[in-house]
C-alpha cells in the first residue's frame, strides 16, 4: 500500500466518528483532504463543519459542505485531523501545513479529537519533526533567541523558492524548531506558550488526541487515550 492509500484508509475509517446532525471540526493537510472527500459522501447527515484553514474551507465548500464561522457555533462534536508526529500518550506535533493556530482553536472547543495518520507518524519521543511555532512577525528574532535557549535550532519558514517569510492565514510567521527531544510535551507546550510574541505552538499535549487511527499495511490500528 502507498502512503496515500494508508491515509485514505484512515480517512474512510474516521467517518465512523462523525456524529449525525452535528457540527464537525475539520483539520488541514493531505490526510484531512482525504477525510473531506469521504465526508462529502455523507454530507447530508451532518449540520456542517468548522474549518481549520482557508484551504480546508475551500475544499469543503467545493464539495457543497456547509462551513460555519466558529463564532456562530456553540459546540463541535468531534475534530478530525492529521498529525506530523504522535506519541503513545496522544500528544502530537502539528503545523507542518502551517495551520496550527486555527487547528488548536477548533480542537480546543471540540468534544473529541480523532487523529488520522499513516503509521509512520507514531513515535516514541516527539521532536524529530521540527516543531512549528507561529509568531507575530515583529517578535520573530526575539522568539527565536528564546527557542534557542530552550535547546532548539529555530529556522524561519520561507515561501517555496523564495527567502521571503511564509505568511499564515492569520498574518503570522512560522518558526520551525529542529533538534528538540520532547520528553515532557505538556511542560514544553506551557513554556513556549509563555514566550511573548508566540501566537501558538504546534505541540498538542494539553489538548491531545482522544483517539488515533493509524493506517498500516496490515490494517488499521486504533489507539485510545
Ligand atoms: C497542518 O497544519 C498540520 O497540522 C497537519 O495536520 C499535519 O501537517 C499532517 O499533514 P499530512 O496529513 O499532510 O501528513
Amino acid at each position: 500500500m502507498t502512503q496515500d492509500e494508508l491515509k485514505q484508509a484512515v480517512a474512510r475509517a474516521a467517518i465512523d466518528y462523525v456524529v449525525d446532525g452535528e457540527i464537525i471540526g475539520v483539520g488541514t493537510g493531505s490526510t484531512a483532504n482525504f477525510f473531506i472527500d469521504e465526508l462529502a459522501r455523507i454530507k447530508d447527515r451532518i449540520k456542517g463543519t468548522v474549518a481549520s484553514s482557508e484551504a480546508t474551507a475551500a475544499r469543503l465548500r467545493g464539495h457543497g459542505i456547509p462551513v460555519y464561522d466558529l463564532n456562530d457555533v456553540s459546540s463541535i462534536a468531534v475534530y478530525i485531523d492529521g498529525a506530523d508526529e504522535i506519541n503513545a500518550g496522544g500528544a502530537m506535533i502539528k503545523g507542518g501545513g502551517a495551520a496550527l493556530t486555527r487547528e488548536k482553536i477548533v480542537a480546543s472547543v471540540s468534544k473529541k479529537f480523532v487523529c488520522i495518520a499513516d503509521g509512520s507518524k507514531l513515535v516514541h519521543v516527539l521532536g524529530k519533526f521540527p516543531l512549528p511555532v507561529e509568531v507575530i512577525p515583529m517578535a520573530r528574532a526575539a522568539v527565536m533567541r528564546q527557542l534557542e535557549a530552550l535547546g532548539g535550532q529555530p529556522r524561519l519558514r520561507t515561501k517555496a523558492g523564495s527567502s521571503d517569510p511564509f505568511i499564515t492565514d492569520n498574518g503570522g510567521e512560522i518558526i520551525d524548531v529542529a533538534g528538540l527531544s520532547i520528553v515532557d510535551p505538556v511542560a514544553l507546550e506551557t513554556q513556549i506558550n509563555q514566550i511573548v510574541g508566540v501566537i501558538a505552538v504546534g505541540l498538542f499535549a494539553q489538548r491531545g488526541a482522544n483517539v488515533c487511527l493509524l493506517g498500516r499495511p496490515d490494517g488499521l490500528q486504533t489507539l485510545t487515550f
